[in-house]
């Protein structure tokens, strides 16, 4: 394949989640441009709709309104979280300081999720659950006054340690938080500053003293990089050309999948452009490359967690075994995704093993040929949709639409950047 063109990229998930709901709360008229409008963004603005605040439809281009009442109210019935673990973690954490009962769902995947590595902290700090230590959804919190709380995650995780300081913050206490390994996406601690809250680094822990306020706001979320890394690993794999993804978070706290890609040898460039809503910001330069083999080591894992389906398949097209170091992580994502990805991988031909917490994945210049199961992954079916676009592979993917969860018009971007060779 040949690849060619400038692209841009949906609104960034894990900004939009946490924009709609600070707004939610805070009291007054928001305005937040290039707001993500897939499925999972839907599911946070339902859930912040039903705590009575008003959110304007969601709609591709649309300046979304949020009309927040300073507090929330319980709502009419249980809140239905969809696919999206980030909204039901970080809604926890906002409803553990409002004094009602309420009762969080989501679909299959998501009631298959751990919750307990929430509902522990966050009962330390003063909320209760039904059934008590709630280890997974449905569960039924009751929120009320917090406790300070000094807490070491189990794993380094962005919607653990935003559930904490989103708990913090709407309660009105302190909280010291330490992430075990590399540290995760920082965007909480960057919204939070921006209301006034003091959030600082102090010896490897985030330390937490709530001396801001929610007030309005008026932002344009930058494109998602997760979603440009789909793009930019089409393009590298493809045997010439080369694309311009504009728009796109530039965050390092989620570029770890760039550094990646270039110490495989591939061609990528981040342009830094002035920063947007806070966040670091610019346009991604990605060129066709020879690429070989590496080593992605633990620590890079919270930076690029959401990018292993993307690596791995790109990795397929590398010389050499690709070795993934401490990706545990991925069994409890939308899908067991470590095992889908090694599973899906030997499915269209390639060698691939997960052998404890590790990813092996070799690569070959064979066309990859085969099925795909997905169970619903997004991330899934985007990656092996891009190791479909190598000349001669025929990847047959059982449930392509579920992409919309993350990267609604994925197919279409995808098609847009391939040139007749
Ligand atoms: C997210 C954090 C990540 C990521 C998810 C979004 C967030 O999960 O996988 O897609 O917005 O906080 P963990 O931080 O739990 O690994």
């Amino acid at each position: 394949m040949t690849v060619g063109g400038a692209v841009r990229v949906p609104g960034d998930k894990s900004i939009t989640h946490r924009l709609l709901m600070l707004a939610g709360l805070a009291r007054g008229s928001s305005r937040i441009r290039g707001v993500l409008t897939s499925l999972d963004a839907r599911s946070t603005a339902r859930c912040i709709r039903a705590l009575a605040a008003t959110i304007s439809p969601l709609r591709p281009g649309a300046v979304v309104t949020v009309v927040g009442r300073g507090t929330f109210r319980a709502p009419g019935a249980s809140l239905n979280c969809g696919n999206a673990g980030t909204t039901a973690r970080l809604l926890l954490g906002l409803l553990a300081a409002h004094p009602f009962r309420v009762t969080l769902t989501g679909d299959r995947s998501l009631r298959r999720r751990p919750m307990w590595r929430v509902t522990e902290p966050l009962e330390r700090m003063g909320a209760g659950f039904m059934p008590e230590a709630a280890a997974t959804l449905p569960l039924t919190i009751r929120g009320g006054p917090l406790r300070s709380l000094r807490w070491d995650l189990p794993v380094s995780s962005a919607q653990l340690k935003g559930a904490l300081l989103f708990a913090a913050a709407a309660g009105g206490v302190e909280v010291s938080i330490r992430e075990p390994g590399g540290l995760s996406r920082d965007h909480t601690e960057r919204l939070l500053r921006a209301f006034g809250y003091d959030v600082r680094d102090r010896d490897g822990r985030i330390e937490f003293r709530p001396t801001g306020t929610l007030t309005p706001i008026d932002v344009t979320v930058p494109g998602d990089a997760s979603s440009a890394a789909f793009l930019a690993g089409a393009a590298l794999i493809a045997e010439r050309g080369s694309i311009r993804i504009e728009g796109v978070g530039l965050n390092p706290t989620r570029t770890g999948f760039a550094a990646v890609l270039q110490r495989m040898g591939g061609k990528v460039v981040e342009e830094q452009q002035p920063e947007q809503c806070g966040e670091p910001f610019g346009a991604l330069e990605v060129e066709a490359s020879e690429l070989r083999a590496t080593e992605i080591t633990p620590l890079e894992v919270p930076s690029l967690i959401d990018e292993i389906p993307l690596l791995a398949v790109v990795a397929a097209r590398a010389r050499g075994t690709t070795v993934f170091r401490e990706v545990g992580e991925l069994r409890v994502k939308e899908s067991d995704r470590l095992a889908l990805i090694a599973e899906n991988l030997r499915a269209v031909g390639a060698v691939a093993e997960a052998r404890g917490h590790d990813l092996f994945v070799e690569g070959s210049d064979t066309p990859p040929r085969g099925r795909v199961r997905t169970d619903g992954d997004h991330r899934l079916a985007m990656a092996f949709a891009v190791l479909g676009t190598v000349t001669g592979a025929r990847v047959m993917i059982d449930d392509p639409a579920c992409a919309d969860v993350s990267f609604p018009g994925f197919r279409g971007a995808l098609r847009s950047i391939q040139r007749r060779s």
